[in-house]
């Protein structure tokens, strides 16, 4: 990948400004200079390379080089509606993850699927992952930087370091090789599409068609540490229109859960 072939391949995408890295720190970290700059909508940072790739709430991400997609691009006011309420903003993890489940859906035809909120799953492995992250002015909601990590060959997944999920990679899968550009494309191909639709209730149907283990039995876990006892275990029944994940608890009510620092294991994995 260079920065011309990149340039080529976007030609029909409303792209903002495009920059191609080998080596970067976390893409979102760049992407956010970039706001301050006045980047433009739709602009993408892309990196073969990260030494400080960011998960959720300071984890780490692993970018590896020449094995995997690592790109940030910046949505300026992107919600189609000028005033948009805070409760809509959880949509742009959605909009992420759904626009990489059904590119890789279209493309590959494999059950990729969104372990609520933001990790990519195929066959119960982690195979990418979302961090959306918003940038404001006063309480004006100017641009939302989307990140977007897939593993892709297996060298992308990280050894010697130790997980909190079973990882994957797309190649592992496909039983061909993956072309990342075409890959991108597809992805910002599927983001564009799901975009103008993200104040509809189509959007959080499809969100909610793609979740993993859905009426399957999970363990609700707060913070990072393996501690084994849920705050929560319930039957996942869907999304709520702010993107929260609508539980059924073991004694009929219901529970929303919000993203927060929060995680989520099938029943299935926690009595292995
Ligand atoms: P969980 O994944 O446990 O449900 P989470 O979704 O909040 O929690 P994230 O912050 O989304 O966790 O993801 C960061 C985690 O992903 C890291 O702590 C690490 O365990 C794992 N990880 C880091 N790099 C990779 C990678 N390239 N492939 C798969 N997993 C990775
Ligand atoms: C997660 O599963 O916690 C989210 C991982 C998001 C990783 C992507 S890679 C491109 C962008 N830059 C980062 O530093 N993080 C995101």
């Amino acid at each position: 990948m260079d920065q011309e072939t990149l340039e080529r391949f976007l030609s029909d995408l409303p792209m903002g400004w495009v920059k191609y890295l080998e080596t970067v720190g976390s893409t979102n970290n760049f992407a956010s200079r970039w706001v301050k700059e006045g980047a433009l909508d739709f602009s993408l940072v892309i990196a073969n390379e990260q030494t400080a790739g960011k998960g959720r709430l300071g984890r780490k991400w692993v970018t590896l080089p020449d094995s995997a997609l690592a790109f940030s691009l910046i949505l300026k006011n992107p919600f189609p509606e000028q005033s948009v309420p805070n409760a809509f903003i959880p949509r742009i993890t959605g909009l992420g993850a759904l626009a990489v489940c059904t590119a890789i859906q279209k493309d590959y035809q494999l059950p990729v699927n969104i372990k609520w909120s933001n990790d990519l799953l195929i066959d119960g492995h982690k195979i990418g992952g979302i961090l959306a992250e918003a940038r404001w002015r006063g309480d004006e909601l100017t641009a939302i930087i989307l990140g977007i990590g897939i593993n892709i060959t297996s060298d992308s997944i990280p050894q010697g370091y130790s997980l909190n999920y079973p990882a994957g990679a797309l190649e592992q899968y496909t039983g061909c090789s993956v072309d990342r550009l075409q890959l991108l494309v597809s992805v910002l191909r599927e983001i564009n599409h799901w975009r103008a639709l993200l104040q509809e209730n189509v959007f959080i149907d499809a969100w909610e068609r793609n979740l993993a283990y859905k009426n399957e039995w999970v363990g609700v876990f707060q913070g990072n540490g393996h501690n084994d006892v849920p705050i929560y275990e319930g039957r996942i029944l869907g999304l709520n229109p702010d993107g929260a994940l609508r539980l059924g608890l073991w004694d009929g009510k219901e529970k929303s859960v919000y993203a927060g620092d929060i995680r989520i294991r099938p029943v299935d994995m926690l009595l292995k």
